[in-house]
């Protein structure tokens, strides 16, 4: 069988209909963007805006969350055409099985693991730090070994540097939130809408409160010249920050997700996708230009925590622990969103016959895919235990950018393969969307430097031995 055999449409739908797991159709509009911004509003903006200023881009941090907006916003339309063609659970890794064939849609279905659970990592990594800092304000100090990875400095309060062993409390997180995954969570709308109001009047309180206190003079120079190294400051650092703090956008896309969900998925999908991406540029431009106004953008450099460090140059202290815990209660439903996510893909390739059934296996009584969940649970606590944040982040940027850059291209050939398939929303001014959208993601890929392609080819490499070893011998395409 050829390696780009596509799983036909029609069969996708039927198996959609007469699936056990007939999800109902209850998101409008509203939940759909506040789906969006709750799985978008995380650890790329309250971490990584502070360290991709103070290492790569400074004040001019507002142009790369421009240049990443940008970016996403092409991928972010062809998202929404596939989402409303077809509308049903698998997002990126089903379009590209009907598409792109078997092989392309396996390579993105493993690539949405850096995505995913790569990214739950880096999120519970944030999530540490933030309650680290939270108890150290209430007077209560964990011993540095425990609180982070062999590869993260630790700063203590005697000025001296040190290395932690492992970072406990973010594998506490993930192994919390599996648990609750395995014993049936239904993504409760009530719950993801309180979480989404906090995450959203923190970023607001943030932007008022801080605006009056800016001095102009940390703006100034706005483009820090470059250092000589590409990616340290001038034009390349804004390319390479919009690499690193696109991971700020990553999520909106698990609006597509849902679109098996959605009362009306060909007129809310785009909505929902467009419209919480939307949003968030805005908060984002906004924070990143009062943060870096508040204070000089060397002082975050190391500081996974950056919004207390500005908080303290206003004279609203107290707000730092009311924006602490809304932030670590913001970071939980990330996690959440991903990990649950992850499991999703890995339950339809498994259903394809792609992966072993473990991911498709279903819990008697709780009716959850617990294995898989079990499974990931261990995998993505390594990281968190174990790996700097940095390269965390970058990987599930890297990993995420291909697959938007793979999305793109799907929809230039799905209009050339299927041109009679309805499309409720249409891409305009295809191909130049979808190839603008590819020139930007690429841009940022190559920002995100070689060490990191170097990891996205390593982790390719080994998907390609799976793909061949096993699942090629297990699709159930064939039959
Ligand atoms: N966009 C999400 C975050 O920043 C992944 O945490």
């Amino acid at each position: 069988m050829s390696l780009f055999a596509t799983k036909p449409l029609s069969r996708i739908f039927e198996e959609s209909e007469a699936g056990e797991h007939q999800l109902k159709r209850t998101l409008g509009p509203g939940s759909l963007v506040a789906l969006g911004i709750g799985a978008i509003i995380g650890a790329g903006l309250f971490s990584l805006t502070g360290i991709a200023a103070a290492e790569n881009a400074g004040p001019a941090i507002v142009l790369s969350f421009m240049l990443a907006a940008v970016g996403c916003a092409f991928a972010g339309m062809c998202y929404s055409e596939f989402a409303t063609m077809i509308p049903i659970a698998g997002s990126a890794y089903t379009y590209s099985y009907a598409t792109m064939g078997e092989l392309i849609a396996w390579v993105i279905g493993w690539d949405l693991v850096l995505e995913y659970a790569v990214g739950a990592a880096t999120v519970s990594i944030s999530w540490s730090s933030y309650v680290v800092s939270l108890m150290h304000d209430m007077g209560i100090a964990l011993p540095y070994e425990l609180i982070a990875s062999p590869w993260q400095p630790v700063v203590l309060p005697d000025g001296q540097t040190v290395y932690g062993i492992i970072n406990l409390p973010a594998v506490l997180i993930v192994v919390l939130i599996s648990l609750l995954l395995m014993t049936g969570i239904q993504e409760s709308a009530t719950v993801n809408s309180i979480v989404v109001v906090l995450k959203v009047s923190v970023v607001i309180v943030f932007v008022l409160v801080g605006w009056n206190y800016m001095k102009p003079a940390n703006h100034v120079p706005f483009i820090p010249p470059n250092t000589g190294v590409f990616g340290e400051f001038g034009w390349s650092g804004i390319v390479r920050a919009a690499g690193v703090i696109f991971f700020a956008y990553i999520g909106f896309d698990a609006v597509s997700t849902a679109a098996q969900e959605a009362k009306r998925p060909q007129r809310d999908m785009p909505i929902g996708i467009i419209g919480s991406l939307i949003v968030c540029t805005i908060l984002y431009v906004l924070f990143a230009y009062v943060m870096t106004g508040l204070e000089r953008y060397t002082a975050f450099r190391g500081n996974a925590a950056p919004v207390a460090l500005a908080i303290a140059k206003t004279p609203f202290i107290w707000l730092q622990t009311a924006v602490k815990l809304a932030i670590i209660a913001g970071f939980t439903s990330v996690i959440l969103v991903m990990l649950l996510g992850q499991s999703r893909v890995f339950f339809s390739m498994s259903r394809d016959g792609l992966l072993p059934d473990v991911f498709s296996h279903i819990h008697a009584k709780y009716q959850t895919p617990w294995l898989s969940n079990l499974l990931f649970m261990g995998f993505v606590s390594l990281f968190s235990a174990f790996a700097p944040i940095s390269a965390v982040g970058h990987m599930t940027s890297i990993g995420t950018l291909f697959a938007f850059v793979l999305v793109c291209a799907g929809i230039m050939v799905m209009r050339h393969t299927h041109p009679e398939v309805p499309r409720p929303f249409r891409t305009p001014l295809v191909p130049v969307t979808p190839i603008l959208g590819i020139g930007v993601c690429a841009l940022m890929m190559f920002g995100l430097g070689w060490e990191n392609w170097l990891r996205l080819l390593v982790w390719l490499v080994i998907g390609l031995c799976i793909y061949f070893g096993y699942s090629r011998h297990h699709t159930h395409l064939k039959s």
